[in-house]
């Protein structure tokens, strides 16, 4: 046995859950026994317009990785989001919209409407010219329009590429370029905690210069001024007064592309990472009601964006699959003031919430009597999601926000994944705060020995996290790069997907994710790549070189510490430190923003002239007593300016 503190389920929850602990032995047994019957039963959860009659289909070996999920059956994600739910609940809402500003109203949208909006949008979609295929950008605000543009590319076949709202325009126009989208869709203005981004202007910036066949359709939010690019931008209001609200939805293949979302990775610019209809469906629809226990009635909220996986997966298809009521929030957790979160699961009697570790560290910091004033008594099972949670903000969660009778889920899980692979299960385990506990079905973890590659089966174990087999929800490929797919995930530890993460097993065999292992950090829930930040500033006229690592920060999980080697003749001074951040702030968006800049006369290298980052990771960790072999260096003296001139002592 583990020591761990271990929180069990209540007898309530044991005998009300959709899984207790019995079925789930028994149903991961069967899933790892026969994959091909669990997942045959397992894809009856969805509507097909044609049975699949084949099941699994993979192959992980590197050069031959092929991914396919009940690759002969044919069905539409939009009509089984909305068409399918008609019948039996066309007046239960499915979405519900809370403003960013409290004082505006809430909107409760019903399955026929959203049904009705989502033909809408479809069909203005095709008046602009997009069909099955078709790439769209979406770049919106957290509004229900998000989740209608979303179904609408579903209903005609389109493939979305969601941005989110926050990154800038060159960023939007990379993402733009990367997948020849032929539309982009956004809003007037983004109001975020009380301040309006003007979204359309970004999108001129983005397509002022390269891309002149690129419409644009945008949604009236805030009334605000726009500028607009001649005949190529269109109001989505008056395009909607001209189309019916019958758009038949288009038969799509099982393994037809559903979106491409870019994510970033140990190296180079962001990857499309595609995923496909059928088994993606699937899995977001099975994981939303297992995970999350939920049931008919039930008020679900997930905090996410729609811009990342979690609200691709968690706020939209998961959730609207199954019949759920999704909550969709456009504002932050502070505004007006900390209550916010607390006071929208009183408004709407919230059952489920599912939220960042990240906002429940900046909400623990201002007190509990933020929450305590609230009635929280509706909510049943609490979430995390984005990064490992510490047990003082699990604790703060379990206690004060869940007054200790709601199991928390802290659902592992990646873009590439398309939905949870490890996560306690409410009704079945006996959590313990940190872990990640148990796989989901069909998930098979496996640790391995990082530099062998030897898988470790005793416990306790710890070294890098890989996954044995398939499972419907994996993301299939690259957007256009099959090749940088299979490096990526399936080179350094042959015949295994490898997931970047490091992980423990502990003597009761529960996981516990321990963090990227690669040049990835983990920032405010944020996944981004070190060698993105790198490039933007190396792509200042000032700046010669520099290196980015992660380092703990207290409410962000991980900050962006940057190292920074000017040009020759340039002066550090504050002003260039300010114009550097918002350098990067422009290139990449405010998430990139570093929070530390050293200025580094030299930067630790072999004399191959590779930067040695376990090193510059260590002195921004401040565990420099650590820092190992430094003899290979070219010049070891760096090392000594670089402690000497550490930014957070
Ligand atoms: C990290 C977000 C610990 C992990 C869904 C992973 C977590 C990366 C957890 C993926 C968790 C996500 N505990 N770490 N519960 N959830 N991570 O693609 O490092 O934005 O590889 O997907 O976040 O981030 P992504």
């Amino acid at each position: 046995m583990s020591d761990a503190k271990t929180y069990p389920p209540s007898d309530d929850m044991i005998a009300n859950a959709h899984v207790n602990a019995d079925a789930y032995e028994k149903m991961y047994q069967a899933s790892l026994d026969d994959p091909d019957g669990f997942w045959a039963e397992q894809g009856k959860r969805v509507d097909w317009i044609k049975p699949f009659t084949q099941v699994k289909d993979v192959d992980f070996t590197l050069g031959n990785v092929k991914i396919n999920w009940y690759a002969d059956g044919q069905l539409n994600v939009s009509a089984n989001c909305t068409d399918r739910h008609l019948e039996t609940r066309g007046d239960q809402t499915a979405i519900i919209w809370e403003p960013d500003n409290p004082d505006d109203d809430t909107k409760h949208i019903t399955y026929t409407q959203l049904h009705a909006e989502t033909c809408k949008m479809a069909n203005v979609l095709r008046s602009l010219g997009v069909g099955k295929g078709d790439r769209v950008v979406i770049y919106l605000p957290m509004i229900p329009e998000a989740a209608y543009a979303m179904l609408a590319c579903a209903r005609i076949g389109a493939i979305h590429s969601i941005v989110f709202a926050g990154f800038s325009p060159d960023a939007l126009g990379a993402r733009v370029n990367g997948c020849n989208a032929k539309v982009v869709i956004t809003s007037d203005g983004a109001p975020r905690g009380g301040r309006v981004t003007n979204l359309k202007d970004n999108v001129n910036q983005a397509l002022l210069n390269d891309f002149d066949e690129v419409k644009c359709l945008v949604v009236k939010h805030t009334d605000q001024q726009v500028a607009w690019r001649g005949d190529l931008d269109f109001w989505l209001h008056e395009e909607l007064d001209k189309v019916s609200d019958d758009c038949p939805p288009e038969t799509m293949d099982a393994e037809d592309p559903l979106f491409i979302l870019y994510t970033s990775g140990s190296t180079g610019q962001p990857k499309g990472v595609v995923h496909t209809t059928g088994g993606y469906l699937v899995y977001a629809a099975m994981t939303h009601e297992i995970t999350f226990d939920y049931h008919d009635g039930d008020i679900y909220w997930c905090t996410a964006d729609v811009g990342w996986v979690t609200g691709h997966s968690y706020i939209v298809y998961g959730p609207l699959a199954n019949g759920a009521t999704t909550l969709m929030f456009e504002g932050v957790p502070t505004y007006p003031d900390a209550s916010r979160f607390w006071q929208v699961c009183e408004k709407h009697k919230v059952t489920q919430f599912y939220t960042a570790p990240t906002a429940i560290r900046a909400l623990m910091g201002q007190g509990k009597d933020f929450v305590t004033k609230c009635d929280l008594s509706s909510i049943k099972v609490l979430g995390t999601v984005g990064e490992p949670i510490n047990p003082e903000a699990w604790n703060w969660y379990n206690e004060v926000v869940g007054g200790g009778t709601c199991p928390i889920v802290d659902t592992w899980w990646q873009t590439e994944t398309g939905g949870h692979l490890m996560t306690p299960l409410p009704g079945a385990h006996a959590m313990k705060p940190g872990s990640a506990m148990k796989p989901f079905f069909g998930i098979q973890p496996v640790i391995l020995e990082p530099t062998t590659a030897e898988v470790i089966t005793e416990n306790p174990a710890e070294g890098v996290l890989c996954i044995a087999d398939s499972w419907p929800g994996q993301m299939r490929t690259v957007w256009g790069d099959h090749e940088r797919f299979e490096k990526t995930y399936f080179a350094d530890y042959p015949g295994y997907y490898f997931t970047g993460d490091g992980a423990k097993r502990d003597a009761d065999a529960d996981y516990w994710i321990t963090g990227r292992v690669d040049d990835v950090i983990n920032v405010s829930g944020h996944r981004m790549g070190t060698a993105e930040v790198e490039s933007a500033l190396v792509a200042h006229p000032k700046v010669a070189e520099s290196a980015v690592v992660g380092y703990p920060h207290e409410i962000k999980g991980q900050g962006i510490y940057s190292y920074v080697t000017l040009m020759g003749g340039e002066e550090p001074s504050e002003e260039l430190r300010k114009e550097l951040e918002a350098w990067v702030r422009a290139e990449i968006g405010p998430i990139a923003k570093p929070d530390l800049i050293q200025w580094a006369p030299g930067l630790p290298k072999t004399r191959s002239g590779k930067i040695m980052r376990r090193i510059l990771r260590k002195i921004a960790e401040n565990d420099y007593g650590a820092l190992g072999d430094t003899s290979t260096l070219a010049d070891p003296s760096v090392v000594d300016d670089l402690i000497k001139n550490r930014m957070n002592r």
